[in-house]
């Protein structure tokens, strides 16, 4: 892997692996879940929870020895990117080298993994915070992100990556801090949620207020056909019908709708996908390019990633992202994942993520 210069003296230094402590007392380097207590938070909203948590995993090398790659998880994700949901992109010899790079992934505030969200205690309660969670915006979670690299010690990344939720994140952090991020890498998401994802929102949260589980469970398999392409159905399923009469794609979303219900929440998913609803980095910062001309003063490099056949983010949102982005002046490259998987392309295919991505840490 060839670094820019100034970072290169992890190379030829070995990066220091074993657990190290951040100045704040952190632990870094672990290749496990952690869990941070930040403080308390105030929400864009104004609203102040009291208490703030955060779930984390941190790979490889400690930002004192070696360049760091934040990497943001998509709707119902968790911190746990290296061993889970981005295992074959993250590890020694991977994409993300953790013999050369450290790997930070955190739950994302909301979330259901470990980071204060309607499933932890509210402290002045005593219970769950269930559906009385305040709204949050990816705007928020990008800071509690930022409030964690800060207690970590990682004052810079040398790339910000995630996909969907996790790139419209990843976006809002490096705006926030542009001299902080060198390359920025988002994948199939827009600058702001368009319309048609607001419409399908709608219909999944109305479902969930109306069933709660059992409509979270059907949110899911609505959700699943706008993840996947025509194409991919028409090739794994068909018309094929099972011994029982159903047909193979009932029976696969039925399948998905479960497994998401076993394991996830209902109001996370509500704050989660009205964190969505809320994206659009050009609100009250006069619009989209001059958001993006943050990127430019702050020398951020951008590459944006479309995906063929998605059509939830597709390449039409992302292009008009790195429209906006080379009007305002940004580095911006966008490239394509051809695939016929659809908008899930960005956790299936990886020979081509490996590329993306490798390509996006040395240049
Ligand atoms: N009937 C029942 N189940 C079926 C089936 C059928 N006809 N065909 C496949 N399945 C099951 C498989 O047994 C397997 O089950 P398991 O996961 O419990 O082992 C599962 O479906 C495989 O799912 P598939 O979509 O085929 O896998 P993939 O490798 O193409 O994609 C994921 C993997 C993780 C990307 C995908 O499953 C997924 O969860 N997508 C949603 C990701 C997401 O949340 N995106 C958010 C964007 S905001």
């Amino acid at each position: 892997m060839t670094l820019r210069p100034e970072e290169r003296r992890t190379v030829a230094e070995p990066a220091r692996q074993g657990t190290s402590v951040s100045p704040y007392g952190l632990s870094r380097s672990t290749g496990r879940t952690e869990t941070a207590a930040l403080g308390h938070f105030t929400l864009e909203t104004g609203v102040r929870l009291s208490e703030l948590i955060v779930a984390y995993r941190h790979d490889g090398p400690a930002p004192e020895v070696a360049p760091q790659v934040l990497v943001v998880h998509a709707l119902t994700g968790s911190a746990d990117a290296a061993g889970d949901w981005w295992s074959p992109m993250i590890g020694p010899g991977r994409a993300l080298d953790t013999d050369t790079v450290g790997v930070l992934c955190t739950n994302l505030l909301g979330g259901r993994y470990g980071t204060t969200g309607p499933t932890s205690i509210d402290p002045h309660l005593g219970r769950p915070y269930g559906s009385v969670f305040p709204h949050v915006t990816t705007r928020d979670q990008a800071r509690v992100i930022w409030r964690l690299a800060d207690a970590l010690g990682i004052e810079r990344f040398a790339l910000v990556t995630g996909g969907s939720l996790g790139g419209m994140v990843a976006l809002e952090v490096a705006v926030q801090r542009p001299e902080a991020v060198r390359h920025l890498l988002p994948m199939a998401a827009p600058a702001a949620l368009g319309p048609m994802a607001i419409a399908w929102n709608h219909i999944q949260a109305t479902l969930i207020d109306r069933l709660g589980v059992e409509g979270m469970e059907i949110a899911r398999q609505l959700a699943m056909t706008t993840y996947r392409s025509e194409k991919d159905f028409e090739e794994r399923f068909a018309r094929i019908q099972q011994a029982d009469g159903r047909f193979e794609v009932v029976s696969y979303l039925d399948h998905q709708g479960r497994k998401l219900a076993d394991r996830f929440d209902p109001d996370t998913y509500r704050i989660l996908a009205g964190a969505m609803d809320r994206h659009d980095i050009g609100r009250d910062r006069g619009g989209i390019e001059a958001a993006l001309s943050r990127l430019a003063a702050g020398g951020v490099v951008l590459t944006a990633v479309g995906i063929e056949d998605d059509i939830l983010y597709g390449p039409r949102q992302v292009k008009s992202l790195v429209a906006a982005a080379v009007t305002a002046g940004v580095r911006t490259r966008y490239t394509e994942i051809t695939s016929t998987k659809g908008h899930d392309a960005f956790l299936v295919e990886w020979d081509q993520l490996r590329t993306i991505v490798e390509e996006a840490l040395t240049s």
